[in-house]
């Protein structure tokens, strides 16, 4: 179901991801699902889920170059909640001719190439599993980037369609996260322990220095301007 913005309730940061949650499940009058990176943002929604609503549907994007971390961590997430993880892989025939023409690291070569190679093991996946969906749940927070400062809790997604776009820990701190997910006990990253506040693909993600901002590993040789793939266009 496509709607407006006037027409989504109005939520602050007295709301709780919880009530964000729900809010958002029901105004999106149809079927909505978690993107889920198995980020410690996007587990700890997982685990709020099981309460709020467990049968959620859970999916995640195989770009073919994440970290082996992630793929123990999705594991993990599966053993601990019982859930079942709706894997998309990029188009094979895409990521071929990518990969002939142009090698394995085009996308240290320029923005333009970066974005391709994002373009084609992400926001195309992405797409197809957003087809049908009236809502989808991310980990956004506002406090990750300059990119991200002025993110609602609930969105309409332009960039796909018009659905719903739920960010339940929009207004949390990094902090808050952790202490959500010591507290719970979640499966979490390793890579988070070892200085990798933000964590995408293999080659495009390094650890931080100590006081450097969230986002500052991911694609570290471009401007923090340009710190999108594709799949949070606003
Ligand atoms: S990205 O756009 O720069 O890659 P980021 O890693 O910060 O995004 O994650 C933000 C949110 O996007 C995650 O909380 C999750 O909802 C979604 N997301 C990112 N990467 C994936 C992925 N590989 N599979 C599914 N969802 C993802
Ligand atoms: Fe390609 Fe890097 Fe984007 Fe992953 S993050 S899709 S490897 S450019």
């Amino acid at each position: 179901m496509n709607q407006s913005t006037a027409s989504l309730p109005q939520l602050s940061d007295q709301h709780s991801p919880q009530a964000i949650l729900r809010a958002g499940l029901q105004a999106a009058g149809g079927p909505v699902a978690l993107a889920c990176s198995f980020s410690v943002e996007d587990v700890v929604i997982i685990d709020l889920l099981q309460e709020v609503a467990p049968a959620t549907p859970i999916f995640a994007l195989d770009t073919g170059r994440l970290n082996e971390e992630t793929y123990e961590t999705a594991e993990a997430v599966r053993e601990r909640y019982g859930v079942h993880i709706d894997w998309y892989f990029p188009e094979r025939a895409a990521v071929e001719q990518l990969e002939r023409d142009k090698g394995l690291f085009s996308f240290r070569e320029s923005l333009e190439n970066r974005k391709e190679c994002c373009r084609i093991r992400k926001v195309e996946p992405l797409g197809r599993a957003l087809a049908g969906l009236s809502g989808w749940i991310t980990g956004l927070r506002r406090e990750q980037s300059v990119t991200r400062d002025a993110l609602e809790p609930l969105e309409i997604d332009a960039a796909h369609g018009g659905i719903l776009k739920i960010n339940p820990l929009a207004f949390w701190s990094s902090a808050q996260v952790w202490e959500y997910a010591e507290r719970r006990r979640i499966p979490v990253n390793r890579l988070h322990r070892q200085g990798y506040p933000s964590i995408g693909c293999a080659p495009c993600t390094r650890a931080v220095q100590p006081g450097e901002d969230e986002r500052a590993g991911r694609w570290w040789w471009e401007n923090p301007e340009h710190k999108e793939c594709g799949l949070h266009r606003r």
